[in-house]
């Protein structure tokens, strides 16, 4: 199994290209199964959940092609992909393949949207919390379909197809936001969704269906209307750039200092994460090709965030914002709303010499001066990539173990670190 190594205390200086998004990817790779015709993705990433999401539409039929830049032309890795979802073949999912990744369980609004029916297993829980689907249930049952939970398996049916309606959501959920929008645009008549989820990888996906024929308006609001279609058809959309990897690499920054242009970075798609780095001492300036972060030799200073659903402060920043708060001037308070048992990482920045302890949702960050390197373990995606940004300020050497965390969400997270002189390499064993 690889493990990353990283030697401490350089100061980056350079550009980080910043990759299409994981979670935008993802939704809109699920949405080709809405149509017979051809979907093309760009500026898609090369990541394992990627890899992974494209076997589970190969179970249901979907074929794909790869074009795009090979490997070696300049920087960018990032690729186009054709998605053909002509012949359904199945509409089960398996519990073998949704358990490897929860967002496959998305598949069930496309499949029983187009298809009339759709059985796909629970998705379980997983290691940041038990993460149901009462959501995703009740929204489509809202959309008239009949709903049992058979041998773990959901089993929905919609023979006369869906038909619009009004659900408002108990509690904000990207995932099913998603679905409900993907359901709603093959449905009879109007669906408003309230209380949807507003994050940019909702707008993403609401543009791309709107450009396979969906009416969709609202999205990246609390209110999202959608006018069902009877068909959508084939169409070409981009990913987004990824708001996650760029919030991580300008963590990075303002750990180790330095000067650092995050190439492609949209600054409109994470305003809150880089209010607070701000307020940590960091310089943000948007450019016409990214964002530029900068910290001279000032320290950081401690901020307290809390996590939110867009656009307040994501989750998927508050383990490197953990990170990074090891080595700031005082006390921060970082509290987690979203996820009940996301603090896995708390231990292993211990074992660098971080000083953090937890009451319920809060972990309470005691800066240190000094974090000295250790052997850490990866427990999830963004846990892992935390441990990178302390290890980049730790003393010595640092190993993160378990690396194919990191692979799900980070493209060539080595090679983009080290290109701007941190000392990181990849070891298999
Ligand atoms: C998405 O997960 C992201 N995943 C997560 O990123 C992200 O952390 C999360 O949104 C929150 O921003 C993808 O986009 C692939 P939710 P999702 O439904 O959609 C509860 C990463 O590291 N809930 O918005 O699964 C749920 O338990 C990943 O890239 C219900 O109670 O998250 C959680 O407490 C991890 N019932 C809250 O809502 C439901 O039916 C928000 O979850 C559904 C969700």
């Amino acid at each position: 199994m690889d493990r990353i190594r990283i030697v401490g205390g350089n100061v980056l200086h350079g550009t980080i290209p910043i990759s299409g998004a994981k979670n935008a990817a993802l939704p809109l790779m699920i949405a080709s199964l809405l149509t017979d015709e051809t979907l093309t993705l760009d500026n898609v990433p090369h990541l394992a959940d990627v890899e992974q999401l494209i076997r589970i539409l190969g179970n249901h039929g979907v074929d794909y092609m790869v074009n795009g830049r090979r490997e070696g032309d300049g920087q960018s890795y990032a690729r186009t992909i054709h998605f053909s979802a002509k012949n359904i073949v199945t509409t089960t999912a398996p519990y073998e393949l949704v358990s490897k990744m929860r967002a496959s369980f998305w598949v069930i609004g496309p499949l029983l949207a187009r298809m009339g029916e759709a059985k796909v297993s629970l998705p379980g829980g997983c290691a940041i919390g038990t993460r149901p689907v009462d959501l995703f249930i009740e929204g489509l049952a809202k959309l008239g379909a009949e709903i049992d939970i058979d041998n773990g398996y959901v089993v929905t049916r919609a023979r006369k197809g869906l038909v619009g309606n009004r659900f408002a959501f108990p509690k904000v959920s990207v995932g099913a936001t998603h679905v409900l929008m993907m359901a709603a645009a093959l449905a009879k008549g109007e669906t408003v969704l309230e209380n949807a989820a507003r994050e940019p990888e909702i707008v993403n996906l609401a543009d791309c269906l709107n450009a396979m024929g969906a009416r969709i308006s609202g999205a990246g609001t609390p209110t999202v209307t959608i006018e069902g279609v009877t068909a959508l058809h084939g169409a070409r959309h981009a990913v987004i750039p990824d708001r996650i990897e760029t919030g991580t690499y300008a963590m990075a920054v303002a750990m180790t200092g330095g000067d650092v242009l995050l190439e492609g970075a949209r600054a409109d798609l994470l305003e809150n994460a880089l209010d607070v780095l701000v307020q940590a001492g960091a310089e943000i300036t948007p450019t016409n090709s990214g964002i530029r972060v900068r910290r001279n030799g000032a320290g950081i200073a401690a901020v307290d965030v809390t996590t939110e659903p867009f656009p307040g402060f994501p989750t998927d920043l508050q383990a490197q914002f953990m990170g990074l708060m090891t080595k700031a001037k005082g006390k921060s308070r970082i509290t987690e709303t979203i996820f009940e048992n996301r603090f896995m990482h708390v231990q292993e920045l211990a074992r660098l010499g971080a000083k953090i302890s937890l009451a319920g949702q809060t972990a309470i960050v005691e800066g240190v001066p000094v974090l000295k390197g250790a052997p850490v373990m990866a427990t999830d995606l963004r846990a892992s990539v935390s441990l990178v940004i302390a290890g980049l300020a730790a003393e010595g050497e640092t190993t993160v173990h378990r690396v194919y965390h990191l692979d799900r969400g980070f493209e060539r997270l080595e090679e983009k670190l080290s290109h701007c002189g941190a000392v990181v390499e990849r070891v298999s064993e």
